[in-house]
């Protein structure tokens, strides 16, 4: 396989390297990985995460097992492992599918490797268009509020919310954008502040519950974030407290826009309710982890409900950006998200 940089993710000198999510901003620790475990781990435990990156580091574990001579049932049941880490992200399912489609042809080796190196080098085109038709939504001055982390940090490109607001940014010296800290994990905190910083766009990091007193004092023009999976009806799946900020901003009428490939488009989802929500492991509300270590303030019997994201309607979404264009509630109505 050719070698394969982003900025989280690498293949470089025969072997996948990611770069661990979960030691940022303190710590750039980059792992090695050779084998389904170690991936299947890294994604369970977010080293590696946003919904193109999973995908990705996926697929290229996956061409590197066929570069090392694994034989084609070793390989199925590698797809299958990585495909069942994260239930939420429709881009894993959609990259181990491609994956899976070429296993039938003759030199199904070879084309493993092709198909990863191929889905990697579209992701950063993908990126490229989205923040290309994106910015086109944001003026001078804009004040932009964003939830998670959804940088280059998160994709082999630019990104996809955060990539519309770094190409803003070229293009407006002064965007400024309110930060989500993005409770429990942190993301937005740990993840987007850390890229705004190195991109010196202006930035305020905020708790997440501070949004509306912010929204109410008219301090947010814009609202932009990412998607796990969008159904056929335009409903999308993202970040916990992706649909808080929907339901603010439609009060304060402020646009509210989802910005993803459309990779991440799963047309056999009718609607939202179809989504499978992935609920994630109590230790993550009871406390907070990082490269300080764990600590823990509630009791240690405390019942948690821990889901990693939500669903907003489409009813409460101004617009879809996707790498094929900007698409308006009618757009969706008319069943552009259908067509499979
Ligand atoms: O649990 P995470 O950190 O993988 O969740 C990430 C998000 O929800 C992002 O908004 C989404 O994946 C889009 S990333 C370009």
């Amino acid at each position: 396989m050719k070698t394969l940089i982003a900025r989280s993710l690498k293949f470089e000198a025969g072997v996948v390297k990611v770069l661990d999510q979960y030691l940022l901003p303190h710590q750039q620790v980059w792992h090695e990985c050779r084998d389904v475990a170690t991936m299947s781990d890294l994604i369970l435990t977010l080293k590696v995460r946003g919904a193109p990156l999973i995908g990705l580091a996926a697929s290229l574990l996956v061409a590197y097992l066929s570069e090392q001579g694994e034989d084609k049932v070793t390989i199925a049941h590698a797809i299958n492992t990585l495909e069942a880490t994260r239930p939420t992200a429709v881009n894993l399912m959609h990259a181990m599918a491609k994956l899976r489609s070429v296993l039938d042809k003759p030199d199904w080796q070879t084309q493993l490797v092709t198909t990863a190196e191929q889905l990697f080098e579209e992701d950063a085109a993908l990126c490229d268009r989205m923040a290309t038709i994106g910015a086109t939504l944001v003026n001078a001055g804009d004040n932009i509020l964003t939830h998670c982390n959804t940088g280059a940090l998160a994709t082999a490109g630019v990104g996809t919310a955060l990539g519309v607001i770094h190409h803003a940014a070229k293009q407006h010296r002064n965007i400024h954008v309110w930060v989500d800290e993005t409770r429990p994990l942190l993301q937005g905190g740990r993840l987007t502040a850390f890229e705004l910083q190195a991109w010196q766009i202006p930035y305020t990091l905020i708790c997440d519950n501070m949004a509306a007193s912010l929204m109410a004092a008219g301090k947010v023009d814009k609202i932009f974030v990412g998607a796990d999976r969008i159904a056929a009806n335009g409903d999308v799946a993202n970040k916990v407290g992706t649909y808080n900020l929907a339901v603010l901003a439609h009060f304060h009428q402020i646009p509210f826009y989802v910005v993803a490939p459309v990779t991440t488009v799963d047309s056999r989802c009718l609607s939202g309710e179809q989504i499978p929500i992935e609920q994630r492991e109590r230790a993550e509300v009871t406390g907070v982890s990082g490269s300080f270590g764990h600590c823990q303030w509630a009791p240690d019997n405390a019942e948690i409900y821990n889901p990693a994201f939500d669903v907003t309607p489409a009813s409460l979404i101004t617009g879809w950006v996707l790498d094929t264009g900007l698409y308006s509630a009618s757009d969706v109505e008319s069943g552009i998200f259908s067509l499979g």
